[in-house]
């Protein structure tokens, strides 16, 4: 398959997600439609155990959770998708992010209210991009995050363990099998590799300390030198926070060093998220953030709302690089 051929890697991030609601089937049409080399998965599971695609482990934001289950809500007030069987979700309407104020995150996407779409099981999304891989003149892999691999562990279920019983199932399990799979959580990706013994590469998420999430991660230590040879002792990639990948002094824009850090150990840069209507600090524009990202940074691959953008930029930039 020629898909890895291509770099840096365009991942569809929740789909196209710019244009169709997050993590709906439409929107992973779309974004094979578009060209994505990769299509991302958040997985959480329901009650009953089974891998759903939703980037939460709360059904609040994206659903109509509140409507049709009012008194499912747990003390804190968020309704959590695993107290719901996958009955009881497929019951749900899915649509448009909103905040915790009802109002749209991204109000000029597709309209917020009301959702009408469902939420795919992890399987039923593989067997729609295998059909696509199959259909059309284009292959797309999977990126798949666990999340909250210790907060399902906490509540009884194998999240992790979960997910790969899922690409057994659909034969998507083997290193040639064009799948990344994805976490915020060290132990979850120790845990797949060393127990779970999965071939598949490993991309450890890098957030930032301030979030307060992951179980206290200390991810200030993770970009340090010695914590970027730990994680090159059990995963082949990074996904950092875009802003943790330069530094603005005035007009000027340059590498915080992470991204050489990384290469230097072998480990690949697949870094979030790439949004036009929602650009980096200091980043004057879609352009000059791929410009920064694929021609300064040489990132390896690049989560993005804009598929289709993002590959027009990669190949702009292609087209502008002389041939050796
Ligand atoms: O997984 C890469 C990127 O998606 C991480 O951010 O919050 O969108 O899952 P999030
Ligand atoms: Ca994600």
């Amino acid at each position: 398959m020629a898909v890895l051929a291509q770099s840096p890697l365009i991942i569809a991030h929740r789909g196209a997600s710019a244009y169709l609601p997050e993590h709906t089937l439409p929107a992973k049409v779309l974004a094979h439609a578009q060209g994505a080399d990769f299509i991302e998965q958040d997985v959480v599971l329901s009650r009953d155990g089974v891998p759903i695609v939703l980037h939460d482990i709360h059904l609040d934001a994206t659903t109509d959770v509140a409507e049709r289950f009012p008194g499912r809500a747990r003390q804190d007030g968020r309704f959590y998708a695993i107290d719901f069987t996958l009955a009881e979700l497929r019951t749900l309407r899915a649509g448009e992010r909103r905040g915790a104020d009802g109002e749209p995150v991204y109000p000029h996407r597709f309209p917020a209210n009301p959702g009408f779409l469902p939420i795919p099981t992890l399987e039923e999304e593989i067997r729609l991009i295998t059909g696509l891989n199959q259909t059309q003149q284009h292959q797309a892999g999977l990126h798949i995050e666990m999340k909250g691999s210790a907060f399902h562990q906490a509540q009884g279920l194998d999240l992790p363990a979960a997910v790969l019983q899922v690409l057994r199932a659909t034969g998507w399990d083997q290193a040639t099998d064009h799948v990344f799979l994805q976490s915020f959580e060290p132990d979850a990706l120790r845990y797949l590799r060393d127990e779970l013994g999965t071939p598949l590469p490993l991309i450890q998420l890098i957030g930032e300390n301030s979030w307060h999430e992951d179980g206290g991660v200390d991810y200030e230590a993770m970009r340090t030198s010695a914590g970027l040879d730990t994680v090159a002792t059990y995963a082949d990639g990074i996904g950092p926070w875009i802003p943790q990948l330069y530094r603005v002094k005035g007009a000027s824009i340059s590498s915080s060093g992470l991204a050489e850090a990384a290469h230097a150990r072998g480990l690949a840069i697949h870094p979030y998220t790439a949004r036009a209507d929602d650009l980096p600090p200091g980043i004057e524009s879609f352009s000059a953030l791929h410009h920064l990202l694929f021609a300064q940074l040489g990132v390896d691959g690049i989560f993005t709302d804009f598929p289709d953008q993002s590959r027009a930029f990669r190949e702009q930039l292609q087209n502008a690089t002389p041939a050796e």
